[in-house]
């Protein structure tokens, strides 16, 4: 990791926090969430009773990893947006070693910390796997993993390798419909014919499930939530304060998405360091923190088709509360 990059992404959040703090709609992009701190907490979300999609979709691979496995060549390259922890990944990597299949495993994490240690975690578990980590967002790190697999498959001339792109916990909900599109459609040009590509997607359910597992009873979605403001005030030398906010999540019916903002509790003037400037917030004001979008499976055929894909197959649970669906190269 250079220095230039860090302080580019510095620069990033400073002004996209200016931005958001002095436009109307004051928004911040879910990316955000993931410091050091926000990767943990998210971790914990993941264990909590309410929040159901980890186990659902950990289950899900853990039913249907034989089917993938025979899907995929006996040499293989996995390319995962978002890999946090790797710990659903994991399982999948199990079987696929079961079966001596070989393995290159590429995480792309924007978090360095949980990248180095689910990093270090998977090559003592996974020995004879090669597993290179790229701390980056999704798209530069798209285009790092696409030459880095370039680079292999110029040294193996002779060795045929299927490219199985992962994009697990239905991450692809805090996309607006045309940013998941782009997204899949500069996917869709990086991969051939008999490559695939593993989606998660949260299934629209009944509200009183969705809004649970973003209110969760021990409080870790909120902490999870506020954390941002301390990330403001320990990265840009903000002056938040935690307790004049309020963690609110609840589920737009007519958008299908889960929204996720933190509510001022009092009008307030907010300083921070790192642009020398303070911003005004009035009482019952919010910060929209995310979006996490539910989608149907007719919803998810559409996606697929209008970018290049077929989806070949849907894995879901007998709630039907939770997809993996397995698209291909049309
Ligand atoms: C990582 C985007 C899938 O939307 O469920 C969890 C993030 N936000 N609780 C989600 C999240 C609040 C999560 N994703």
């Amino acid at each position: 990791m250079t220095l230039q990059q860090n302080n580019t992404e510095f620069e990033e959040f400073a002004s996209d926090v200016a931005r958001c703090l002095t436009s109307n709609n004051k928004y911040l992009s879910p990316k955000y969430l993931y410091d050091k701190v926000g990767s943990q907490l998210f971790e914990q979300i993941c264990l909590q009773p309410e929040y159901y999609l980890t186990r659902t979709e950990a289950s899900l691979l853990n039913k249907y990893a034989p089917v993938i496995s025979k899907l995929v060549g006996s040499n293989i390259k996995i390319i995962e947006l978002g890999s946090g922890s790797s710990s659903k990944t994991a399982i999948l990597l199990s079987y696929l070693s079961s079966q001596k299949k070989r393995i290159y495993y590429f995480p792309i994490d924007i978090s360095s910390s949980i990248l180095i240690e689910s990093e270090r975690k998977l090559k003592s578990q996974f020995p004879n796997a090669s597993i290179i980590g790229i701390r980056s967002d999704y798209d530069t790190g798209i285009d790092r993993a696409a030459a880095e697999c370039m680079v292999i498959g110029n040294n193996n001339k002779n060795i045929s390798y299927t490219k199985l792109v992962l994009f697990l916990g239905s991450s692809i909900g805090n996309f607006e419909l045309i940013e998941a599109q782009s997204l899949l459609r500069s996917l869709r040009e990086k991969l051939h014919t008999n490559d695939l590509l593993l989606i998660g997607f949260d299934l629209q359910k009944d509200e009183s499930v969705l809004s649970a597992a973003y209110n969760d009873n021990a409080g870790m979605t909120a902490k999870f939530n506020l954390n941002l403001l301390a990330r403001i005030n320990r990265e840009l030398g903000g002056n938040f304060d935690l307790g004049k906010f309020e963690h609110c999540a609840f589920y737009n019916l007519e958008r299908h998405r889960i929204e996720m903002h933190l509510i001022s509790k009092a009008d307030q003037q907010l300083y921070i360091g790192a642009l020398g400037k303070t911003f005004a917030l009035r009482r019952g004001e919010s910060i929209h923190t995310e979006n996490s979008y539910k989608y149907s499976l007719s919803q998810i055929a559409a996606l697929a088709e209008d970018c290049g894909f077929t989806v070949e197959k849907n894995f879901t649970d007998e709630k039907r509360w939770f997809d993996l669906a397995l698209f291909s190269p049309s």
